[in-house]
C-alpha cells in the first residue's frame, strides 16, 4: 500500500511553518523564519514547504492531502462579531484589518493551491484542535488529558480534550475575549515589551518582583473561576476594539502610562511581571485540575503559546494532579502545522495510531529505574530535530567555496576536544545534525559554554547575544545526572520545565548581595553552576539522552569526565532579533560577527583567534 503523505501548514499570523507527515512518521517540520531570515515570519511558508518535500524526496504532486491549521472564515466571523458588538469604537482597527482579509485570508484555499502549484482540496482544521493534536498524537502516551492555552484561535482561547489511541475528543473550551494568553500579552505590552515575542521576558522578570498587584488584578481585571475559566473585565482592555492591548484603565490602576520600550525597567514592571505570572500559574493549575477531573487521566499533554511558560509548567508538574506531563516543543502556532497533519490523518482519514501494544514504543518503558538508569520513553518528535541537516561533505564544500580554513577532527576525538575548549572558558557555536523545530535550540543549532563560570552570563549576553537579559541561560544536563543537580527527576528534553537547583549545589550569596537590585542580582553566584541559576534558584532544564542527540550527549559526557560537572550552558545560535541559524553560511556569519571563540560544524572546528584547550597545548589560525 502506498504511503499517505500529508502536508500541514500554519501561516498568516506569526511563526508560519510546514510539516510533512508520511504515514505515522514526521519526515520534516520547520518554521519559515529559519529560511527567510525574518523573525516570526508570518508569510506563506514556501521555503519550509520546499524543504519538507526535498527531505522526503518527493515532488509537490505526490502530496496526498494538504491541511491548514485553522479556519479563516470562522476567524473572520469573530472579527466581524467583535466589531458589531463594540461599534463604532472598533472601526479603525476593523478598517485596518480588512485589506488583509479581503486580499487573501478569505480566499485561502485558492491562495494555498496557487502557491503550492497543486490542485488539491485544502482541509482547514480548528486552531485549538490543531494544538491539541500536536500535543497528543506525537506524545509518548496512549491515553492522556490534553490542555491547550493561547491568546486566541478562531473563537477558542483554551480547551480541554481527551486523547485515547487515534481518538481525540474536544470536551470543553473557553472563548474570546476571555483569554489567559491575551491577559499575559496585555501585561507584556504594558511593561514595554513586544506582544507575541516578549512574553518570555515577563516570565524571566517575575522572580525579581513582588506579587504586589495580584489583588488589584483580581479585584479589577479578571474573575478566576474554580474550573480555571476566567472572565476579563473588558473596560480595562483595548484588544477587542482598539489598536493596542491596554489603555487608560491600566494606567489608572498601575500608577501611570506603560513603559516605553527603550525606557529602563523599574520595580513596577518587575512587580507587574511577578503578579501576572502568579495569576497565570493559578489559572493553569485550576485548568489542569479540571482536565484531570473531566478525563480521569494521570497524564497531561500541553500545547498553545501559554504552554511555553516553563515556570508554570514546572508548577503543574510539582503541584498539579498529573503524574506525567508531555509538552509539544513547537507549542506555539508553528506546531499547528504538525497538529493539523495529525488531525487530518487520524480524525479525518480515520487511520489508526501506532499503539503501544503494536510497537512498544509509545509507553514509557521502565528499565529497572533507580539512580543512573532513568526510565526510557519514546515520543514521535525525534528530539524535535526535524529540520535540515548538512553532512561533512556539504560542510567541506561550503568551506572550500568560501575559502574558509578549518580543522577536520576525527569524530571520536571531537567530544573531548570540545569539552576541553568549554572548560577553558571558550564559547562554542555548535552546528550539527538536524535543525530544531520549535523556538528552542536543543544542541544542533546551539551556543554552548561552561555553566560553572561566574562571568559567563555577562560574556554571553554582551559579547555574543548583544543584549542585557533578566534571564540566566538554560542548562543542558545529562538525563542520568539531573536529580543530583536539580530538584527534578523527570524528562525535560525540550527545555520546557523549570525546577530549582539542588540545595547541595547552592552556595550562600556573599555579604551585601541582598542590597543588589535588578539585573545585578543575576551576577551573584548562587550555586556552583551560576551561569544557569536564576535569582530564585530556578533553572530552565534540558535533559539530554544519547538516543536523541548522540554528539551533543557525548560532548556533555566528556565535559563531565573532565570536570565532574554534567551541566553546560545551552543558548540558541543567533543574535538578538534574528532567527536561529539554519545553514552553514548563517552559522559562519553569526560566528564572525560575535565574540564567539569557536565554531564546530559537524566534524570541522573553526577558531577565529588563538584558543587554548584544557592542557594549554592547542593553538589554531586567525580567522578575522
Ligand atoms: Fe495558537
Amino acid at each position: 500500500m502506498s504511503p499517505i503523505r500529508i502536508l500541514g501548514l500554519s501561516a498568516y499570523y506569526h511563526d508560519s511553518a510546514a510539516c510533512l507527515l508520511v504515514d505515522d512518521q514526521i519526515v520534516a517540520a520547520a518554521q519559515e523564519e529559519r529560511f527567510s531570515r525574518k523573525k516570526h515570519d508570518e508569510g506563506f511558508p514556501a521555503q519550509a514547504v520546499e524543504y519538507c518535500l526535498k527531505q522526503a524526496g518527493i515532488g509537490r504532486h505526490e502530496v496526498d492531502f494538504v491541511g491548514f491549521y485553522e479556519k479563516p472564515l470562522v476567524k473572520f466571523d469573530r472579527l466581524l462579531e467583535s466589531y458589531i458588538a463594540s461599534a463604532p469604537r472598533g472601526l479603525r482597527s476593523y478598517l485596518m484589518a480588512m485589506p488583509m482579509w479581503l486580499g487573501h485570508k478569505l480566499w485561502l484555499a485558492d491562495e494555498i493551491r496557487s502557491k503550492l502549484g497543486i490542485d488539491k482540496d485544502v482541509l482547514f482544521g480548528d486552531h485549538h484542535e490543531s494544538h491539541a493534536a500536536s500535543a497528543f498524537y506525537p506524545s509518548p502516551f496512549e491515553e492522556a488529558a490534553v490542555l491547550t492555552i493561547d491568546g486566541v484561535g478562531e473563537w477558542t482561547t483554551s480547551s480541554v480534550a481527551h486523547g485515547t489511541g487515534a481518538g481525540l475528543s474536544m470536551l470543553r473550551e473557553m472563548r474570546f475575549p476571555h483569554s489567559v494568553g491575551l491577559l499575559y500579552s496585555a501585561f507584556t505590552y504594558f511593561t514595554g515589551f513586544k506582544v507575541n515575542e516578549g512574553e518570555y521576558k515577563i516570565m524571566g522578570l517575575a522572580p525579581y518582583g513582588e506579587p504586589t498587584y495580584v489583588a488589584a488584578i483580581r479585584d479589577h481585571l479578571v474573575d478566576i473561576h474554580d474550573d480555571g475559566s476566567i472572565k476579563l473585565n473588558l473596560d480595562y482592555f483595548e484588544f477587542v476594539h482598539g489598536l493596542t492591548m491596554t489603555g487608560s484603565g491600566f494606567e489608572r490602576l498601575f500608577g501611570g502610562p506603560r513603559r516605553e520600550p527603550d525606557a529602563p525597567v523599574t520595580q513596577r514592571e518587575m512587580d507587574l511581571a511577578r503578579s501576572v505570572q502568579d495569576i497565570t500559574e493559578e489559572v493553569m493549575l485550576r485548568m489542569a485540575n479540571t482536565a484531570h477531573s473531566e478525563t480521569g487521566s494521570r497524564r497531561l499533554c500541553l500545547a498553545g503559546g501559554v504552554a511555553l511558560n516553563c515556570v508554570g509548567n514546572g508548577r503543574l508538574l510539582r503541584e498539579g494532579p498529573f503524574d506525567e506531563i508531555w509538552i509539544q516543543p513547537a507549542a506555539g502556532d508553528a506546531g499547528g502545522a504538525l497538529g493539523v497533519a495529525y488531525a487530518l490523518r487520524h480524525k479525518y482519514l480515520g487511520k489508526p495510531r501506532v499503539s503501544a501494544e503494536a510497537t512498544g514504543a509509545w509507553q514509557p518503558r521502565t528499565n529497572g529505574g533507580g539512580h543512573g538508569t532513568p526510565p526510557e520513553y519514546a515520543d514521535a518528535m525525534q528530539g524535535s530535530l526535524l529540520g535540515p541537516a548538512y553532512s561533512d561533505s556539504d560542510i567541506a564544500a561550503w568551506l572550500q567555496t568560501n575559502h574558509v580554513e578549518a580543522e577536520r577532527m576525527d569524530r571520536c576525538a571531537l567530544p573531548a576536544r570540545i569539552a576541553g575548549l568549554i572548560a577553558a572558558g571558550n564559547v562554542i557555536g555548535l552546528f550539527q545534525g538536524r535543525m530544531e523545530f520549535g523556538p528552542r535550540a536543543l544542541g544542533c543549532r546551539s551556543i554552548i559554554a561552561d555553566a560553572r563560570s561566574t562571568d559567563m552570563q555577562s560574556v554571553l549576553n554582551l559579547k555574543i547575544k548583544f543584549r542585557e537579559s533578566f534571564r540566566p541561560f538554560a542548562p543542558a544536563v545529562l538525563r542520568e545526572h539531573v536529580a543530583d543537580w536539580f530538584e527534578f527527576d523527570a524528562e525535560s528534553p525540550y527545555m520546557l520545565l523549570v525546577a530549582e537547583v539542588a540545595p547541595s549545589r547552592r552556595v550562600p550569596p556573599p555579604v551585601g548581595a541582598e542590597a543588589l537590585w535588578g539585573i545585578e542580582k543575576l551576577k551573584v553566584a548562587r550555586s556552583t553552576i551560576p551561569a544557569v541559576t536564576h535569582v530564585d534558584d530556578s533553572a530552565r532544564i534540558q535533559t539530554v539522552r544519547r538516543v536523541d542527540n548522540p554528539l551533543y550527549y557525548d560532548i556533555i559526557r566528556a565535559f563531565y569526565d573532565l570536570t565532574g560537572c554534567p551541566v553546560i550552558v545551552n543558548t540558541s545560535f543567533n543574535v538578538k532579533d534574528e532567527p536561529i541559524v539554519c545553514t552553514p553560511d548563517d552559522a559562519y556569519q553569526c560566528f564572525m560577527k560575535t565574540g564567539m571563540d569557536v565554531l564546530v560544524m559537524e566534524s570541522f572546528v573553526l577558531t577565529k583567534r588563538r584558543v587554548q584547550d584544557e592542557n594549554n597545548t592547542h593553538t589554531t589560525q586567525e580567522h578575522r
